[in-house]
């Protein structure tokens, strides 16, 4: 009988151990799967948090260009008109100086001057015109030779050789002409100067997915990843007769326009601006 205790006990035992390794086994992958949900409510977390920047991000540009807007729209029209009368005074003072005298060069600098001034006060103008463009059938294809024909002159004084290759265009987009074009010219005079002394500039434009995309592709300097966010916030520049605001009202051209507008750079291998609009139909 104390033979049959024994296994029985050993039986019993045995039940146990196992009944306890179970037990183990069962609390280690329910440790598990908690660590795992937790992980993941982590990540979403993580999610969250970054999305809620972004908005806030976003909301705190678009307060900031819509207050922009407003004063810079008053303040500019108070200062064209003065500017306009200086411009014409000083012409009048120029004709009737001979251009070996010295005072010649001190109205051409004051022309020169009026002119930087009024191409400011045009940006912030630019800037604060609603967002909300004209729905147009626009080609984007025409609209960028157009601005290549405006930028002919600059391109030629700065030695870039201009390229464009649009043959798998076959789309329009709808939008307002002019404020396409204003945004095509701010990538191409950007890319031009930051090329003074001479490079490539390479516009591809193609329509893909229901998108026309055009590419400003330069062999400048680049761009440095920590200020690739930087440049389209309004009034960051680097280059001494900047405004800082081209790149900031083209991205909400764009945005009106229900496109996009991405920057793909490094330094010493040139920029790409990627502009990309709904395509409207085929031609
Ligand atoms: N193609 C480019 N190559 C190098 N830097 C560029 C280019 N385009 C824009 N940038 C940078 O972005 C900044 C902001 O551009 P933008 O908003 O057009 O203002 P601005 O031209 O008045 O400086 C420029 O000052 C320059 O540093
Ligand atoms: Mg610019």
């Amino acid at each position: 009988p104390e033979q049959y205790l024994e296994i029985i006990l050993y039986n019993v035992i045995g039940f146990l151990t196992g009944l306890l390794a179970e037990r183990e086994l069962r609390q280690k992958l329910s440790y598990q799967s908690a660590a795992r949900r937790l992980e993941e409510s982590y990540a979403e977390l993580r999610r969250q948090a970054d999305l809620i920047l972004d908005i806030e991000d976003q909301l705190r540009r678009a307060d900031r260009l819509s207050a922009l807007g407003e004063l810079s729209a008053g303040m500019a029209h108070e200062i064209r008109n003065p500017l306009g009368s200086i411009r014409g005074t000083a012409e009048i003072l120029q004709d009737g100086i001979d251009p070996a005298d010295p005072r010649y060069e001190f109205t051409r600098i004051l022309i020169k001057e009026v002119d930087r001034l009024n191409r400011v006060v045009q940006d912030f103008l630019d800037f604060a015109r609603p967002p909300t463009p004209l729905r147009a059938s626009v080609d984007p294809v025409a609209v960028l030779r157009e601005v290549l024909q405006l930028t002919r002159q600059l391109a030629l004084k700065n030695g870039v050789e201009v390229s464009l290759d649009a043959d798998a265009v076959s789309a329009t987009v709808s939008g307002e002409e002019e404020q396409l074009k204003q945004a095509f010219l701010n990538l191409v005079l950007n890319a031009l100067q930051a090329m003074p002394t001479g490079g490539t500039l390479t516009i591809a434009a193609g329509s893909e997915g229901g998108e026309v995309q055009l590419r400003f592709r330069d062999s400048g300097p680049g761009i440095p990843l920590d200020l690739q966010e930087k440049i389209f916030n309004p009034f960051f520049t680097t280059r001494r007769e900047g405004t800082g605001l081209g790149l900031a009202i083209t991205q909400r051209i764009v945005s009106a326009h229900g496109g996009r507008l991405e920057v793909a750079s490094a330094m010493g291998a040139g920029s790409t601006f990627i502009l990309a609009l709904p395509a409207e139909k085929h031609l």
